[in-house]
């Protein structure tokens, strides 16, 4: 017999995702971006992404159906991302899923965002090692978390007092006057750079720090680091080499966050790392990730890069753990809960 037929559904950011899953395998995965339209503000306005939604879902979903050669009456149950993401965009999301949920007369699943980031490899990889130990990597989340059950058990070890590596990225790329979205303005600036040019600081990985942030991140300090930086060779009067303070840059990232993802391996006896989110599509950090993670013993997974950034396809993945299972679905009145914890895999 067939595994149950999901249909997945993101929005808790810039991506509007719809996509079809059965088992562990991908049938259809549409993504409208509305990153276009926030470039001018140089980070995502909340109001323009909501609205951005609600004009994208329903083409969305049709050419997801499309594409998965599936009709709306074919699904089995529906899975949408609950949390934590923007209010209003979430709720744009949600309240499709339940209006569908309702139409359909299926099961509706509410899913963390974040625990469907990591379950977005077992569409590339099959099922996920547990535990596993994952890195959240992208423009809104930086964040360390332990697996033991990807439906149900998800525990945060640490994640960024501050500003996401991806905001970083974007902050800093402001700063050498590159486009928006910044990570891959400035790994293409990078290749020509020197990456030991410029030592700039890893947030708290001092021994002081790493008592209370083992598994913290910190990046504001760093960017903070980088516009001084650059501030005091302006003032002098003297080029800014962007090369060299972009390479600099990614290496501070690439290196702060592959070595306390190890640490986090050794620390709690992980023998699998999984990586995640818009930035893994750094190659610096992938190859720093690849490289270490050899030199531990870690078996290190990584999703293809449309799999890393926000998309319907992981959201469905996680609803199709969840069901193959047997956990009980959501009730139809969850909320879109901008500030759900990556403890609640499912909302009740
Ligand atoms: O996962 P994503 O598409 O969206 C969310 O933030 O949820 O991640 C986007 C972030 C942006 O901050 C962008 O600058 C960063 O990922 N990014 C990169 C690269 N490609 C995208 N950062 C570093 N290197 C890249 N190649
Ligand atoms: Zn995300």
């Amino acid at each position: 017999m067939n595994d149950p037929l999901i249909l997945g559904v993101e929005s808790s950011c810039d991506e509007t995702g719809v996509a079809f899953v059965r088992g562990n395998t991908l049938l259809g995965d549409v993504v409208a971006s509305s990153v276009d339209q926030h470039a001018r503000f140089g980070g995502v306005v909340p109001e323009v992404a909501s609205r951005a939604h609600l004009e994208a879902l329903l083409p969305t979903i049709k050419r997801a159906c499309a594409e998965a050669g599936h009709s709306l009456r074919d699904v089995d149950a529906i899975a949408v991302t609950s949390g934590p993401g923007l209010a209003g965009a979430l709720m744009v999301g949600v309240a499709s899923a339940k209006a569908l949920a309702w139409a359909l007369d299926k099961p509706l699943y509410g899913v963390n965002h974040l625990a469907a980031h990591v379950c977005a490899d077992v569409l590339d990889h099959g099922p996920l090692p547990e535990p596993t130990a994952a890195l959240l990597v992208s423009g809104g989340h930086t964040n360390l978390l332990l697996v033991r059950d990807i439906a149900s058990d998800v525990v945060e070890l640490g994640g960024t007092i501050d500003d996401a590596a991806g905001e970083a990225f974007d902050k800093v790329a402001r700063v050498l006057e590159l486009p928006y979205p910044g990570g891959p303005h400035i790994e293409r600036a990078a290749e020509d750079g020197d990456p030991n040019a410029i030592r700039f600081p890893r947030g708290l990985t001092s021994r002081k720090d790493l008592e209370r942030h083992r598994f913290d991140y910190s990046f504001s300090g760093l960017k903070t680091a980088v516009v001084r930086w650059v501030q005091e060779r302006q003032a002098a009067g003297e080029p800014v080499p962007v090369a060299d303070v972009a390479a600099s840059f990614n290496e501070a990232v690439a290196d702060v966050l592959t070595r306390k993802a190890i640490d986090a391996c050794q620390e709690y006896g992980v023998g699998d790392l999984q990586i995640g989110g818009g930035v893994t599509a750094n190659r610096r950090l992938r190859a720093m990730a690849q490289e270490r993670c050899d030199a531990a013993g870690i078996s290190l997974r990584v999703p293809r890069v449309r799999l890393c950034t926000d998309n319907g396809a992981m959201v469905a993945a996680l609803g199709s753990q969840m069901v193959q299972r047997g956990l009980e679905p959501s009730s139809l009145d969850l909320p879109a809960d901008s500030s759900m914890p990556v403890s609640q895999t499912k909302a009740s």
